[in-house]
């Protein structure tokens, strides 16, 4: 087997050819450059070009992270959801300055994105929860989101529940669910 520095040294990185950036003609507000650049992340086939990573600081003044799913851009700023009670929920709460980061491998670029987060409100969230589907509302309502799993039989269990109750109450929205906007300083 080969050591991972092998590993690591045999594999490729920013190879390229990657479509060129006109650095003549940048728009003004980096909103309107970062939908650009989503936009040619999607046509040159980027693979999930709307996953980020959301990075705040713990409780201990540590940095955290984890992968998220970004749900709208304008430009007021970025917009990701998730529970209001996670860990990443309750670090929002106590400090809302947080770091989101793109990386689009195919053409050779990543954006990083610094600010605050701030919760924008019970109808926008409950708008996001109930554009989710059924699935993935019946384990948003499970909320045990960050919590330790007693066993794959509860959370089966409990997803069935879940899953039967937004079967039969289409319009039941989590109220922990939460819709944060990402307010930019620097871009
Ligand atoms: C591609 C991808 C997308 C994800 N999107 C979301 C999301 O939009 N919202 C969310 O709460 N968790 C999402 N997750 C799960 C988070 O990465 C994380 O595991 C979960 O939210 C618990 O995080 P926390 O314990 O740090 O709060 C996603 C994970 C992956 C791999």
């Amino acid at each position: 087997m080969n050591s991972p520095h092998k590993l690591l040294s045999n594999l490729k990185a920013l190879e390229g050819p990657f479509p060129k950036f006109d650095y003549t003609n940048v728009p003004e507000s980096p909103h309107k450059l970062f939908q650009e650049w989503f936009q040619i992340a999607i046509k040159n086939g980027v693979h999930e070009p709307h996953s980020m990573t959301l990075s705040p600081i713990n409780r201990f003044g540590n940095p955290d992270a984890r992968v998220l799913i970004l749900k709208d851009m304008d430009e007021e700023g970025w917009y990701f959801a998730s529970g209001i009670n996670s860990a990443k929920g309750q670090q929002l709460k106590e400090n809302p300055n947080v770091t989101l980061t793109f990386y689009w491998s195919l053409i050779g670029r990543q954006v990083r994105i610094r600010g605050t987060a701030s919760e924008i409100g019970k109808e926008q969230s409950a708008k996001d929860f109930l554009g989710r589907g059924e699935t993935a509302r019946a384990i948003a309502l499970i909320g045990k989101q960050s919590e330790v799993m007693p066993s794959n039989d509860d959370f089966e269990r409990s997803f069935l529940e879940n899953y039967q109750l937004v079967e039969n109450n289409p319009n039941l929205v989590d109220p922990n669910w939460c819709l944060y906007q990402v307010t930019a300083c620097e871009v």
